[in-house]
């Protein structure tokens, strides 16, 4: 049977200002274009892995308003299960502010609605998360969410992933039922020293970490810090570079790639992905990711 990948996180509308001037505070400029696209980490990190081919489904809420349903609807048409996105009335759908300037980005995250994927939430979907076989996170829902989805998840042997972005204090309970980790530098520095970690933990967090480097690709620290490089391409928009990794490596790990080559796969696709405007765009199917590497002078797999 076809394999499950579950994604627990963030559902967002990007509402992106791309400018050749970047204003000082209290300064105002005139911007390139505006554009309102959807995003979030959870949600992009499905969409990667669903236009691979994978059969995905993502938790999360939304707010009940147009954002909220655009995105819902959105991410029912690229494939993914939806059932389990609710809209929330308290409060309005997840936004990032985002400036593109320069092919680069930065981004402001309001979690709005993504705030009410609670623990008690989580714990009455178990069910969905005990039938896959790969649960992704990232780090824009509570991080005890985040804790109640790992712990069920480790009970019932899912393979975990967590993209611990944006970086917080992790708890060495739920490091410990982790797979892969998947910083990029400035996560992986603060996740190592801002803490009170012994050696010997220390020790095991490098074990799951797979660094994310931009466009010097990933490095797997257990593989005594093997580069995995990137691909030389035209750079339009990294935004959702770093989700498109971690649903590509998702996707690689449910089918059974080893690390390393699902690591070089999983950077093809982020390659891809930062052809194209916007989080989402630019995100590759199967097929193009295969020509890509053929292109390149890779052996078909
Ligand atoms: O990783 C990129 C994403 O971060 C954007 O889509 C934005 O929504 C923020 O969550
Ligand atoms: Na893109």
């Amino acid at each position: 049977t076809k394999k499950k990948i579950t994604v627990i996180g963030s559902i967002n509308m990007d509402i992106v200002t791309s400018t050749n001037i970047l204003p000082k505070m209290g300064e105002t400029v005139l911007g390139k274009a505006f554009h309102t696209i959807p995003g979030g980490k959870g949600a992009n990190q499905a969409v990667a892995a669903a236009r691979l081919g994978a059969d995905v489904s993502i938790i999360g809420c939304v707010g009940r308003d147009t954002f909220g349903k655009e995105l819902k609807q959105h991410l029912n048409n690229q494939g993914i299960d939806v059932q389990n996105v609710e809209p929330v009335t308290e409060t309005s759908t997840g936004t990032a502010t985002i400036t593109v300037f320069d092919g680069d980005n930065s981004i402001i995250v309001v979690p709005g609605a993504n705030y009410h994927v609670t623990p008690v939430y989580i714990e009455r979907l178990e069910k969905i998360i005990a039938e896959s076989d790969v649960v992704l996170l990232q780090l824009e829902i509570p991080i005890e969410t985040v804790e109640k989805a790992v712990e069920i998840a480790s009970k019932h042997n899912a393979t975990i992933i967590l993209n611990p972005a944006p970086i917080q204090l992790l708890s060495k309970e739920l490091l410990s039922k982790i797979d892969y980790i998947t910083p990029n530098e400035h996560e992986q520095e603060m996740l190592l020293t801002s803490s009170d970690w012994t050696d010997e933990e220390r020790k095991e967090i490098i074990k799951k970490c797979i660094v994310t480097k931009g466009s010097k690709g990933v490095s797997i620290l257990k593989r005594n810090e093997l580069q995995i490089p990137s691909f030389n391409v035209d750079v339009v928009d990294t935004t959702g570079a770093g989700d498109t990794f971690n649903g590509a490596l998702a996707y690689c790990l449910s089918i059974g790639y080893e690390l390393e080559e699902a690591c070089h796969f999983a950077n093809a696709a982020a390659a891809l992905s930062v052809t194209k405007f916007g989080a989402q765009g630019g995100m590759p199917t199967l097929q193009e990711v295969e020509e890509f590497l053929q292109l390149r002078g890779e052996k078909r797999k």
